[in-house]
Order: structure tokens, then sequence, then C-alpha cells
């Protein structure tokens, strides 16, 4: 097998991580998916890590970071640790997945500050999201003119891979008008920029991309359901970051800033929407096939999502000991370590005379508008997963919709009330945020 000869002859070389034969292993990978890897195969796999990650003097290459990542990815069900984060690569993706995030991460890039390099971070989340809706795209279009054989079963018809055409363009055009490639008159169409990303996407110009999509089965619908997740994990660790930049604002009384922090959150949020969409277009029984294979690994596992939640209002004690956080300890002590929270920052910032007037009417807007954002997205996941999933359990163990369906309505904040219509305003509630 080739896997087992490339490996070997790099073993048995200079064992060099630039020269690491990541195409074979990729290949054996997506024959079978990674639940169905053989054991041999993972052991040699586990050699080769024991390899890279003995001591060495000095920091690790970046060759070697990427090598290191990708094992832990490709062994976590090998180690028996396989979960959502995991599952999603998100540490190739060099997006927050621990409490030990990797350096380069954006709360690396944030620690003089939260206000720190805003448009390189928020650049950087843009062109990350639009690369892995191109990526998606690119898949469909290729597995729809027969052009790869990666992942062969329950293809979706022209008709699907159409409407997820026009969908993932959707999704992704704020992105890219943001990044200044579509949306101008003089500019080339979103859905060919979107193509020019995803050709772009080769394995020496891109590796964290192409080595982020390790599907456990061989169903075609599995590469979709993991390029939606990286993107909304995306998304959230941006809001995290919006949210601390709101924190600290509120803090120093700075009332625009915080609010347009809180708008373009809230723009994010709203824009993804299309995601949804997209994800909608799954063949439930295509999903329900792969899931068998990805228990244990549930976006209740997503650890900014969880920040998010708890930078807006510091939860309950009832939710903080329930699995929606026991399943990421990490956030749950920061919570109990006193993390902020924009909701307190926004009293804090009234009682001090921080706030006043006009701007604790703007600021509450801004957070009205926000909530209302959040609680539409929980409803419409709680509908996606009704669709996909009808009464089974959930992969993280909770009963499911159920249980969706009770948290949708946790309330984003305390101070203000979320907004029927955004574009209205909201009001601070019981009409002050004391
Ligand atoms: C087929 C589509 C989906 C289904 C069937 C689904 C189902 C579920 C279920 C059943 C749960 C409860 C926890 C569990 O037992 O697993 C859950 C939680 C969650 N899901 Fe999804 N989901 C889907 C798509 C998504 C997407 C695209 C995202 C975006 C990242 C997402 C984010 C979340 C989050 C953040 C939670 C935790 C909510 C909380 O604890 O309050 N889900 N999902």
């Amino acid at each position: 097998m080739r896997f087992v000869r490339e490996l070997t002859s790099w073993l048995s070389g200079a064992a060099e991580a630039d020269d690491f034969p990541y195409s074979p292993v990729l290949a054996e990978f997506h024959r079978v998916g990674k639940h169905f890897v053989e054991k041999e195969l993972l052991a040699l796999l586990d050699h080769v890590r024991a390899q890279v990650t003995a001591p060495a003097p000095g920091p690790p290459t970046p060759a070697g970071r990427l090598l290191r990542d990708f094992l832990d990815v490709a062994l976590d069900k090998w180690d028996g640790r396989y979960d959502y984060r995991s599952y999603l690569a998100l540490r190739l993706l060099r997006l927050p997945c621990g409490a030990d995030d990797p350096p380069g991460s954006a709360e690396a890039v944030h620690a003089g500050g939260p206000a720190a390099h805003p448009d390189r971070a928020r650049r950087d989340r843009d062109r990350l999201l639009a690369r892995l809706v191109a990526d998606a795209l690119a898949f469909e279009e290729a597995a729809a003119a027969e052009a790869t054989d990666l992942l062969p079963e329950d293809r979706p018809g022209r008709e699907v891979v159409a409407k997820r055409h026009r969908l993932g363009v959707r999704a992704a055009s704020p992105a890219l008008a943001r990044l200044g490639l579509a949306g101008a008159a003089h500019h080339p169409e979103p859905a060919a920029v979107l193509r020019a990303l995803a050709a772009d996407r080769t394995p020496a110009g891109e590796p964290a991309l192409w080595l982020s999509m390790l599907p456990v089965y061989v169903s075609h619908d599995e590469y979709l359901f993991i390029r939606v997740l990286q993107a909304y994990e995306c998304l959230f660790a941006g809001l995290v970051d919006e949210l601390r930049a709101t924190i600290a604002a509120l803090a120093a009384g700075r009332a625009r800033a915080a609010a347009d922090r809180l708008a373009y959150a809230c723009r994010q949020l709203t824009a993804a929407g299309p995601l949804f969409s997209l994800l909608a277009t799954m063949q439930p029984a295509a999903f329900r096939t792969f899931r068998q294979y990805t228990e244990g690994a549930s976006a209740i596992q997503s650890r900014s999502y969880k920040l998010m939640e708890s930078l807006c209002r510091t939860p309950e004690e009832a939710r903080l000991e329930s699995p929606a956080y026991q399943q990421v300890p990490e956030v749950r002590d920061r919570v109990h370590a006193g993390q902020p929270s924009v909701d307190e920052a926004f009293r804090a910032a009234v009682r001090a005379g921080l706030l006043t007037g006009a701007d604790v009417d703007l600021v509450a807007r801004a957070m009205g508008a926000f909530a209302a954002a959040v609680l539409q997205w929980r409803r419409t996941h709680h509908r996606l997963a009704t669709r996909m999933l009808g009464p089974r359990p959930g992969t993280g163990y909770t009963e499911g919709t159920p249980y969706l369906a009770a948290v949708r309505s946790i309330p984003v904040f305390s101070s203000v009330t979320p907004d029927p219509d955004p574009s209205s305003g909201a009001r601070p509630s019981g009409g002050s945020p004391e």
C-alpha cells in the first residue's frame, strides 16, 4: 500500500516534517473515512508522531507544528480523544479550540488588548470564511462533474448542487465585499472570486485548509457539513473578539466604539444566515448515515460559542453546571474566575456615570439588535436540527432537539430586551439598565 511504503521510506530517511507524505495518508483516510482507517496504519502514524514530538531544541518549525497538529487530528479516534474540535481540525485552522490556544490565534493576536489590530483579525476571519465556502463549493462542482472520487456515497443531484452554489455565494459575499474582492462595479462576480480562491487552494499554498478535511465516513454531504461548521466556528471566534472589545470600550465609557463593535458582530451573525440554508440542503438520510460515526463530537463542545454566550451575560449557575458548560470546562473556569460580560460592563458604565443620556440608548439598541440576531440563530438551528435529526438524541449526549428547544430562549442579556425589529432599536429592560 502506498501509505505504508511512503511513510516507511520517509521514516528511514531524514524524516523532515517538510517532506512528510501527506498525500497518500490523506488519500487513505478519504478512501475509507477516518472511522475505518486500519489499526496498523494508525499505529504507524502514532509511531511517526512519537518521533516528531520528541523533545528537540528550540521552538517547533512551522512545518513541524503543522505535522504535529495534523497527526493529532488524524489520531483523535485512535487516542480516544475524538471530539468536536478535533473532528473540525480547529487547531489546524488556527481557530480557538482549547485553554492553550495556539499562537497566532485571535486571542494571542489580541494579547495586547482586545482592540489591538481589529482590522487584521477581521480580515483574517473573512479570508478564512471565504476560503472554507469556496472549497465546499469547489468540491460540489468537482463531484457533479465526476472529476473526483472523494466521498462517493449519496451524491446529490444537479439541482441541489446548483442551490448549494447559490447559497454558498450568498454566504460568502459579505466577506468578499469587506475584503475588497467583490461587490463593487469593477469587481468580478463573487462566484468567480470563490472559484479563483478554491483553485488557489493547493496543498503547497493552503496546507492547513487541505489537511483540515478528515470526514469520518465516505458520504458526500459530510464535506459540506464539516466546512459549514468550520465556517461557523470562524464566525463565533470573530464574535468573541468583538464582544471582548465591546467590554473594553464600555469600561472606558466609549459608547460609540462599543455600539460599533456590537453592530459589526450583529451584521456578521445575520449575514451568515445562508450558511444554515446551505446546510439545510443536506440529505437527512446521508446525515444520519455519517453521524453514526461522529458520536462524541457535538457543537455543544464549541468553546467559541460558549465564550460568546458567557461574554454577553454571565450564565446562571444551573446552566454552568449543566452539560452545556461541563463540556467546555475551560470556559466554565473563566466564568468562575470572574470573566466580565457585556451585560455587567453596560450596567457598571451606567452606574459609574460613564454612559449617560443618548449614549445609553445607543448601546442598548446595539445590544438589543445583537440579542435578536443570536435568538434568531438559535431558532434556525433548532429548526434545522429538527429536520435532520427528528427525535434522535444528539451526538453530544443530550436528548437532542428538546435540549435545543429548552435553551433557545435563554436571555442573551438581562439589561436590555432583544429587539423584535433590529432596524428600529432596543430599550434597556424596565426602561433602565439598573
Ligand atoms: C445537521 C445539522 C445540525 C444538527 C442536527 C444539530 C444538532 C444539535 C444538537 C442535537 C445539539 C444538542 C447537543 C447534542 O446533544 O449534540 C446541538 C448543539 C449545538 N449545535 Fe448543532 N446541529 C446542527 C448544526 C449546527 C451547526 C451548523 C452549528 C454551527 C456551529 C451548530 C452549533 C451548535 C451549538 C453551538 C450547540 C450548543 C448549543 C448549546 O449548548 O446551547 N449546530 N446541535
